[in-house]
């Protein structure tokens, strides 16, 4: 998603944090408890992701960010099968699935890389000089 500014990352991962949460939380949608904040954080995250994607849509229209530039740009310009845009809703959601799909998986993938090469100096070497 190409997502750059320090703010604007910071912002989604403190909201993506409490909606990790509400996962786990039982589904009790009233103020005060883990799932409604949940749920609160994942309207954030939608509307977030609206703006990053009003955005990206005028930098294409300006030409500055290519149709290939990332994933969200390759959403906003193809079409579906039916030859039809997608709807802003459903690349929001789309986008939100891959956030999700890429949290913990990458995440755990990198935190186990760290620790195994930290264990093996010989292979840390070898990757290291390429
Ligand atoms: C080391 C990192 C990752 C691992 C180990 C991993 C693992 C998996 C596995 C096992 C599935 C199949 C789930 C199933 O069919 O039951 C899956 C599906 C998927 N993953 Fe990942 N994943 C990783 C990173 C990512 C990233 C970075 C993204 C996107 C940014 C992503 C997006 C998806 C999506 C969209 C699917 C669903 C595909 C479909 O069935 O349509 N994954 N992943």
């Amino acid at each position: 998603m190409n997502i750059i500014e320090p703010e604007l990352l910071s912002r989604l991962l403190y909201q993506f944090n409490i909606f990790l949460k509400g996962l786990s939380a039982i589904p009790l949608n009233i103020p005060g408890t883990q799932y409604h904040c949940a749920m609160r954080a994942t309207d954030m995250i939608r509307k977030e992701l609206q703006l990053l994607l009003r955005r990206r849509r005028l930098e294409l229209e300006m030409k500055v960010a290519s149709p290939m530039e990332d994933i969200l740009t390759y959403l906003l310009v193809n079409a579906d099968e039916n030859g039809k845009l997608l709807p802003e809703a459903d690349i929001v959601n789309e986008m939100f699935g891959l956030l999700f799909a890429g949290h913990d998986t990458m995440r755990s993938a990198i935190s186990l890389l760290i620790k195994y090469l930290g264990e093996q100096p010989r292979v840390h070497e070898k990757v290291f000089q390429g």
